[in-house]
């Protein structure tokens, strides 16, 4: 039996056999196509165990049987499936990416066209990236000031409860690092260790739940930047492919999908054409 020593006990995990591996793991392959390989089933085990333990349930085949079960288990897995997915993410984390995006917007901006500039940050997680996305908008608008072009993010992610902190968007001073000074005029300091973002950053973002393996399901919306990173590392290739191209359908023409280098080997489609920009890996539409 596995057990875990606390500051104050040691405490004893149920086990988890082979079967219990195949069942968990499969469960969220099937239902958010994340993949936890063998190596990292203690760590499927300890989240899993985690949450029963607030429950007070003492088997993985009970608490089975909670997640399989009606409403209330379609609630619960909406709790699990926090546990088992990575959130981290910072502000600005892949500064190539948003460099390009910059290069993008200031060209829109140099048009005198009336424009509509839409982005969707693929699986935000708690907001970070979204708000980068806003503020680097706003502030290259703000400091031209055309009037006659708008901009809006839409974030999206698979965890309902990342994107209710993402809502609320309360977030720690140690998330500013790396926080460029011109930037800071749209934070707004709550106490001496929380701030928030400001509400004209805010109105500009829209969050909702979002899975990426029902992207076939979702109705079209077109996009000129659409910002996907560090998400679809957790997916095997025939996965990665199937979303790569359902992309596709949400980009306007000449809008670029921008991923994170680490993302994806060599991917090549029709109609997608490889753009070179310092450290980035993106694609246009022709
Ligand atoms: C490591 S975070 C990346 C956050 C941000 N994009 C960044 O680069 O900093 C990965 C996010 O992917 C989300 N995710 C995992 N599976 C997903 C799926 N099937 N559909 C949509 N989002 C998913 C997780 O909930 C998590 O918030």
């Amino acid at each position: 039996m596995k057990s875990i020593a606390t500051k104050d006990s040691v405490l004893f995990l149920p086990d988890f056999d082979s079967f219990d591996y195949r069942q968990w793991s499969g469960l969220l392959e099937n239902k958010v196509g994340i993949t936890i390989p063998k190596e990292r089933e203690s760590f499927l085990q300890t989240k899993i165990w985690s949450r029963m333990r607030e429950l007070g349930i003492e088997t993985f085949s009970k608490y089975w049987d909670v997640i399989n079960n009606g409403i209330t288990g379609k609630l619960e897995w909406i709790e699990l499936l926090d546990r088992l997915t990575v959130h981290e993410t910072s502000f600005f984390r892949h500064k190539p990416s948003y460099n390009l995006v910059v290069n993008d917007f200031s060209n829109i901006l140099n048009n005198n066209r009336k424009f509509h500039y839409k982005v969707w940050s693929v699986s935000c997680a708690t907001g970070e990236e979204a708000y980068s996305l806003a503020i680097l908008l706003q502030s290259l608008k703000s400091g031209i000031d055309k009037k006659n072009i708008y901009y809006g993010v839409t974030a999206t992610d698979v965890s309902k409860p990342a994107l209710t902190i993402a809502e609320h968007a309360y977030y720690n001073k140690e998330k500013l690092k790396g926080f460029d000074n011109d930037y800071k005029e749209y934070i707004k300091k709550v106490n001496p260790k929380i701030f928030t973002i400001d509400e004209k950053i805010k109105d500009r973002v829209a969050f909702g739940v979002f899975n990426l393996l029902k992207i076939e399901e979702m109705p079209t919306i077109k996009f000129d930047i659409i910002f996907c990173q560090n998400v679809l590392i957790y997916f095997t290739k025939e996965k990665k492919i199937k979303i790569l191209e359902g992309f596709k359908r949400f980009l306007k023409s000449g809008g670029m999908l921008i991923l994170n280098p680490a993302d994806i080997g060599n991917w090549k489609s029709d109609n997608m054409t490889r753009i070179t920009y310092k450290g980035t890996l993106a694609y246009k539409l022709d």
